[in-house]
Order: C-alpha cells, then sequence, then structure tokens
C-alpha cells in the first residue's frame, strides 16, 4: 500500500513560531514532527510515500528526508502552492496514485501511539468504500465528530467542529481510500473558510453506506496547538516511533 503525507496547510494556531517555518519541521522530542510519520508508516510496512507540502518549505522537507532513502522508504514531493484545504492538497497526489490500489492518508500533525500495520490489513481486506480512525476525546468540538451505527460498523455522517458534538469520538487524521476518492473531491465544493473539506469527501462515502471505521486503543494526539504540540513532545521525548 502507499501512503500520502500531507505535509501544506499555514499552522495558524501555531503562530508565531509558523511565521518562520512549516508546522511539521518543528521538533517533537528529538526529530522534526514529519519524522514521526514517516517512520510509523514505514513502520506499517509502507514503502512509497507521497508527500505534499507548500512550496516555501520543500526544500527543508528534502534536507531532513531527501529520497527517503536514509528512512527506508521512497519518497516523492507535491506542492501545493496555496493552503485550499486537505481535500485539495490529497488531489495533488492524483497522477501519483493509479489504477485501483488502496492507499493510506496521513495528516502530518497526526500522532499515533500503537502500530498502524492492523489497521491497513484490515483496509486491505475491506472490499469497497474507504475505513477512517476514531478515538474518544474529551473536546471533540475540534474535530471531525462522527455519528456512528454500531451495530453496521459504518460511520453515517461526520461533522466538522460541531458546537454541540453528537458523540465523544474523534476522526483522526489517518484515512484509508480507493482511488474513487478522487471523484469524490471533484464534486466537492469549498466549505464557507473557502477549503475543499476532507470532511466533505468522507460524507460523500458515508452517504453511499461505505465508510467503516475502527477505534484506536493506544494514545493519540495531533499537534496543531501549543497545547496538542507539548503533549506530542511529551509522548515522544526522546523517541522515534
Ligand atoms: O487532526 C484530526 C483533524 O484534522 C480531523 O478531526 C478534522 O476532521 C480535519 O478537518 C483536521 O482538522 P484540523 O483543523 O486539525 O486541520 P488542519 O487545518 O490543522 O490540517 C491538518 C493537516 O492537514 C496538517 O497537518 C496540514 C495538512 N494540510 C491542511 C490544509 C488546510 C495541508 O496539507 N494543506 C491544507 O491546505
Amino acid at each position: 500500500m502507499k501512503a500520502v503525507i500531507l505535509a501544506g496547510g499555514t499552522g495558524t494556531r501555531l503562530k508565531p513560531l509558523t511565521y518562520w517555518t512549516n508546522k511539521h519541521l518543528l521538533p517533537i522530542g528529538t526529530y522534526p514532527m514529519i519524522c514521526h510519520g514517516v517512520t510509523k508508516l514505514r513502520e506499517a510496512g509502507i514503502r512509497d510515500i507521497v508527500l505534499v507540502t507548500n512550496r516555501g518549505s520543500l526544500g527543508s522537507f528534502a534536507d531532513i528526508l531527501g529520497s527517503g532513502k536514509d528512512w527506508g522508504v521512497s519518497i516523492v514531493y507535491r506542492v501545493q502552492e496555496e493552503a485550499g484545504g486537505i481535500a485539495q492538497a490529497l488531489e495533488l497526489a492524483r497522477p501519483v496514485m493509479k489504477g485501483k490500489d488502496k492507499f493510506v492518508v496521513l495528516l502530518g500533525d497526526n500522532l499515533f501511539e500503537e502500530s498502524l500495520k492492523p489497521y491497513c490489513e484490515q483496509y486491505a481486506k475491506q472490499s469497497e468504500g474507504a475505513m477512517v480512525l476514531l478515538k474518544k476525546v474529551a473536546d471533540p468540538h475540534r474535530y471531525g465528530v462522527p455519528l456512528l451505527d454500531e451495530k453496521s460498523g459504518r460511520i453515517v455522517t461526520i461533522e466538522e467542529k460541531p458546537e454541540q458534538p453528537k458523540s465523544d469520538y474523534c476522526v483522526t487524521g489517518l484515512y484509508f481510500y480507493d482511488t474513487q476518492v478522487f471523484e469524490m473531491i471533484d464534486g466537492v465544493k469549498p466549505s464557507r473558510r473557502g477549503e475543499l473539506e476532507i470532511t466533505d469527501v468522507n460524507n460523500a462515502y458515508a452517504l453511499s453506506g461505505k465508510l467503516t471505521y475502527r477505534e484506536l486503543t493506544g494514545w493519540w494526539t495531533d499537534a496543531g496547538t501549543f497545547e496538542s504540540l507539548e503533549e506530542a513532545g511529551r509522548r515522544l521525548k526522546g523517541a522515534i516511533t
């Protein structure tokens, strides 16, 4: 299975740190954030990675990761000229994802404790549609929040950053897709904040009854705010996972 890591965006919630660097280059423990994602995917058996980032930071990513050789993977880069949303960043991987392959998408600011390998194996066996990973959180209003149909193991719908969340679950930033995702992206319109939202793409799968889920058992955090960046640093102190 191939993977796409999305490492563009503006890192607004981490300003002023992100005035001078891309969020995913900030240190977590003794490594830049991006290294944790790359090694997590490699540990899951993934060898081919498409990394999407902004033009100004591309050189720094290449300095750290190069072709991927030193990290046990092969990396190709795509440039997101403007932060037009997660789904718009993902669309840039389209020319690289040919045929009917299934693949994984990782938001570069998401950090996971457990191995992602079992989830990759489970998705490989899924006959159609997409799969997402959920985690129970204390502050679901910060995330995409799913409404679950526990009987069927499917997601009915997802609300992005709802004021009144319908569950305690958050949709984490690891998504499993087939190449139909690019047609789903074609059908998505910019949201009120002018971005192509990944939640709208996932809702297109949910609407057709093709969005399954698994619940993570280990800790999970994003690192997009000062609080969560600190938490990630505490959890991954000195470690490369
Ligand atoms: O962390 C999980 C959450 O991530 C989900 O629960 C939400 O449903 C999902 O929308 C997302 O929410 P955030 O508000 O945290 O997304 P953020 O804008 O911080 O972007 C997440 C990652 O995607 C980040 O690592 C950078 C990348 N990105 C984002 C944008 C907007 C891009 O590569 N390009 C972009 O244009």
